[in-house]
């Protein structure tokens, strides 16, 4: 190797982007496919606990330590009618889903999600239908979560069991309404004027809460980003957070442009970002708002019309992608690009958890993690503190959708109070080593204490059931630090995660 083929990282605590919200580290669940039946709540299972959850999953869930989880939709909620989830199981209504053409036994509702949550130690995080659902709806939900008792929903709640109220704090005004797939799709006046409405009545009931608003299903949607700009001009004293939306395909089956899809990722958050400086400006706010990211994942094995569409029975097998490793790859470099965007990013969710586009798979006695459980696991451990403006100096590769672009990905995270310094590290080449110099600016650390790497040599290899660990991380000897530096040879197709004392 020359020396033109090294490639350079410059660590400098001082070079701070922005504390790393925690809720980055979010996930999405919704009642679609196996998700909620067969996924996290399965009475029949082995693994059930008293409460029909699956022990197994939510010991995975634990571990990778979702800070808040968004629910119950996705398309499902804008058809939901909230009131079919509580009370007595045995008299919840079966209804037609025909977001994903199955049917709804609403057996999971609010209050065992909430209980979910408190079993995984996360915020919850709930969708009010702004499709077919009111304004009405939306407040009578926040008044059955939070409100004291004295009021009808709120004494519904306790005759439901729960008398405290569940004190929910994040709140998402509907799913994807600039869709034409979505149920009750408006334009974005209609919306921006509807979600307004909504913030208004539920703020009312309680003024501590956080609300998102929609942003644009993503940047191939003709109306983006006028969308965003128009709802939030409508809404910006009203909400919080602003929603975006992205799957990642590789339907070319062009990898080298797959792995370097971080550039167009950190372009879509660029935009709007811009949009939201532009709001604020436009409306002489003194307030922000800021981006919520939540549905983000690999998606495009499974998303032909049959893989969404339930032929009207209960839990169907829908988009249950199979994850390999450069998938994972691309997870990873996701999650950098959240680091290196933490100023304006502070939420994010990956869609989904259980079975349906999901680290995790399960059958009725058994549970597979999936290549991209295991860059969640290290990053939602990991990235603490700051996140620091890493100096990258790379070589390149070229590529045919994003042109040249670094071999290399890298973010980091300082955590000031316990010392611990973070590195994300991806080596986009399909063939070659990156050797690696790691240069600590300013003061050099005591050494690197842990370093974790998922790499292989096939970018389609997968976990199965008959194979599960094919792709995951796993430890490696962690590089020495010599005068404030270390070197490391990054295997071709790979993820490390470095733990340094600072
Ligand atoms: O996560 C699957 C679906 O993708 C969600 O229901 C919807 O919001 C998005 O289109």
């Amino acid at each position: 190797m020359s020396q033109a083929e090294i490639a350079r990282i410059h660590i400098d605590t001082r070079r701070v982007i922005s504390p790393i919200s925690p809720l980055l580290f979010s996930g999405f669940a919704e009642h679609m496919g196996r998700c909620i039946y067969e996924g996290i709540y399965d009475p029949s299972s082995p693994h059930a606990d008293e409460n029909g959850l699956r022990r197994d999953v939510l010991a995975a869930l634990r571990e990778l330590n979702f800070r808040s989880m968004r629910y119950p939709g996705g398309n499902f909620l804008s058809g939901y009618h909230w009131e079919d989830g509580i009370g007595p199981k045995a008299q919840r209504p079966h209804r037609r889903d025909l977001a994903w053409q199955s049917i709804e036994i609403n057996q999971f509702g609010t209050d065992e999600f909430l209980h979910f949550c408190r079993e995984i130690g996360t915020e919850p995080m709930l969708g009010v239908n702004m499709g077919t659902g009111s304004i009405q709806d939306a407040a009578n939900l926040v008044e059955y979560c939070n409100a004291p008792s004295g009021s009808q929903y709120a004494d519904l709640r306790a005759t439901n069991g729960n008398p405290e109220p569940y004190g929910v704090k994040y709140w998402c005004l509907g799913n994807e309404m600039d869709g034409p797939w979505q149920i009750g799709h408006l334009n974005a006046i209609d919306y921006g004027k509807k979600a307004r409405e909504a913030a208004k009545m539920m703020r009312w009931h309680d003024d501590t809460i956080s609300l998102v608003l929609c942003g644009s299903s993503g940047p191939a949607m003709p109306s983006y980003p006028e969308w965003d700009r128009v709802a939030l001009e409508l809404c910006w004293e009203a909400v919080d957070y602003h929603s975006m939306h992205y799957y990642a395909t590789n339907i070319e089956d062009d990898s080298r442009s797959f792995l370097a899809l971080s550039a167009h990722l950190e372009e879509f958050v660029d935009a709007l970002a811009g949009t939201l400086r532009y709001v604020k400006a436009k409306t002489r706010s003194k307030r922000d708002v800021y981006l919520s990211w939540d549905e983000w994942n690999v998606w495009y094995k499974a998303r032909e019309l049959a893989d969404m569409r339930g032929g009207w029975t209960e839990a169907p097998h829908l988009i249950e992608e199979v994850y390999n490793l450069e998938d994972a790859l691309v997870v990873a470099q996701w999650l950098s690009v959240f680091l290196r965007k933490a100023d304006v990013l502070k939420i994010a969710c990956l869609a989904q958890i259980v079975n349906v586009i999901a680290p995790l798979l399960t059958r009725r006695d058994a549970l597979l993690k999936q290549s991209i459980y295991y860059p969640l696991l290290h990053f939602s451990r990991l990235a603490k503190g700051d996140s620091l403006d890493v100096l990258v100096e790379s070589p390149q590769y070229e590529t045919a959708q994003f042109g040249d672009m670094p071999l290399l990905d890298a973010s980091s995270g300082y955590d000031a109070e316990t010392g611990s310094n973070a590195i994300f590290l991806v080596n986009r080449s399909l063939s070659d080593e990156l050797p690696l110099e790691i240069d600590w600016q300013g003061r050099a650390p005591q050494g690197i204490i842990a370093a974790h790497q998922l790499a292989g040599s096939d970018p389609k290899a997968h976990n199965s059931w008959e194979a599960p660990n094919t792709v995951m991380t796993r430890p490696i000897p962690v590089p020495q630090v010599v005068d404030g530096a270390a070197q490391l040879s990054l295997p071709p197709l790979s993820f490390t995660a470095l733990e340094v004392a600072l």
